[in-house]
């Protein structure tokens, strides 16, 4: 065969060689430049802009670990809806654990729900959450088994996110249980998240492998959520010591939380046995000053007047829902065992959120100087969790704050600062 060089090449050969040439490139830039940066944005836009601000909810584990079914799922429905929580900001409900029994796969590898615990099925389930306002959240494994050995995700990614996007679920957990030899958390997690964005359907991803492979370097690109920590208590035992090791740990990399990703220290232990209304308050405190995710973690059916209205703190849950979403620093530690955070607010004349919060078991006098928060002058005092305006000191502040507890306060810098 005679060789084709440009030198010896009719025109019309060369045009239609140099028009192949142009197909080719053009080829091959779309595969390689365009295709990848097409699906990247459809990935992004499938989780990316759902949780402008730390999301809240409702989980079953920490209270009811696998002791629930529909009816049950249902009656928390109606109670965040009575208890004012869903007007106050909460939105899931997320069905945890023991969803479908392993093997419960049909040939196509479709997953079947338990039907004695899901008798009318999910997607009924599901559209009663949604009458009420609420959105519904659903838990898997990057595994092939969860925790409790219930059917996990791993190999199912693809189907098992159409599944969870056709039953109308809002929010994925996947947890860390049974995790596959060979592959990086991160790849684990990608291939989840690749798979709801090819559903099509908006639904948030909550990544829940306990901080594991420093999730802070990569699951903000991954996922809405992350969990920075192991579990804060066991179902229906809540334990203050776990609660201020998760608090602790999740604030070493709290900033790499912000818009649309938020870095989760486990659910709220407020109203759970173990721990009593004051912690339960200084919990909600703690978790707002963080920016974390607002995931109740108690009974709603059976909780005290006093949990609820702990819940439902609408001046906490502003600060944890600031729309700056800057998670707030310690900015002071005492070798007495006080502590003092603080985070930046959005508004004028750049408000701070302040906790005051002691770690020992005896009531002590703390005093905040405003100089700590870097407020050169008076400042307008806010107490969040008295409902009160202390009015304009000058300063600082003084409380005697009792064991375990906390003083919450909103600080307003005079504006008339003077010069340093
Ligand atoms: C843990 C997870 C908990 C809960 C539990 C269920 O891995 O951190 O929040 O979901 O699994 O088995």
């Amino acid at each position: 065969m005679r060789q084709v060089t440009g030198r010896v090449m009719p025109r019309r050969v060369r045009q239609c060689f140099q028009q192949r040439a142009w197909q080719t490139a053009g080829l091959l830039i779309t595969v390689l430049v365009v295709l990848p940066s097409v699906a990247r944005a459809q990935v992004d836009s499938g989780t990316a802009m759902l949780a402008p601000t730390p999301p809240m909810g409702w989980a079953n584990w920490n209270s009811l670990g696998c002791d629930y079914d529909d009816g049950k799922i249902r009656a928390i429905a109606d109670k965040m809806v009575s208890s004012g929580m869903r007007d106050a900001g909460y939105q899931y409900v997320i069905i945890q654990e023991c969803i479908v029994p392993f093997g419960h796969r049909d040939k196509d590898g479709t997953l079947h729900p338990d039907p004695a615990k899901f008798p009318h099925g999910i997607p009924a389930l599901v559209a009663y959450i949604h009458s009420k306002g609420l959105k519904a959240g659903i838990y898997t494994d990057v595994g092939t088994k969860t925790c409790a050995k219930y059917e996990g995700s791993f190999q199912h990614e693809e189907l098992d996110a159409r599944t969870f996007a056709a039953w109308g679920i809002d929010l994925i957990e996947e947890d860390f249980c049974f995790k596959p030899d060979g592959f990086t958390a991160e790849q684990l997690y990608d291939r989840m998240r690749d798979a709801i964005a090819r559903t099509g359907r908006p639904m948030l991803f909550y990544i829940c492998n306990w901080g594991h492979e420093r999730a802070w370097m990569w699951a903000p690109k991954v996922g809405n959520v992350w969990r920075s920590t192991q579990d804060v208590g066991e179902p229906g035992r809540a334990e203050w010591n776990r609660i201020l090791r998760n608090f602790d740990q999740n604030a070493l990399h709290a900033s790499s939380g912000g818009r649309n990703h938020w870095s989760d220290p486990d659910m709220l232990e407020v109203g759970v046995p173990g721990i009593s209304d004051v912690e339960g308050q200084s919990v909600f405190s703690l978790w707002a000053i963080s920016a974390a995710p607002l995931w109740a973690g108690n009974d709603l059916v059976s909780m005290s007047a006093k949990t609820q209205s702990i819940l439902t703190n609408r001046e906490l849950i502003a600060v944890d829902q600031d729309p700056l979403g800057e998670p707030g620093t310690l900015v002071l530690q005492e070798e007495t065992g006080f502590q003092i955070w603080a985070r930046p607010l959005a508004g004028k004349d750049s408000p701070q959120a302040v906790v005051v919060f002691n770690r020992t078991a005896a009531q002590a006098k703390v005093t905040i100087r405003w100089e700590d928060l870097g407020i050169y002058g008076d400042a307008e005092v806010r107490d969040l969790w008295a409902h009160l305006d202390l009015g304009v000191l000058p300063g600082g502040y003084s409380s005697n704050v009792p064991a375990h507890s906390v003083v919450v306060l909103r600080v307003v810098p005079d504006p008339r600062q003077p010069s340093r």
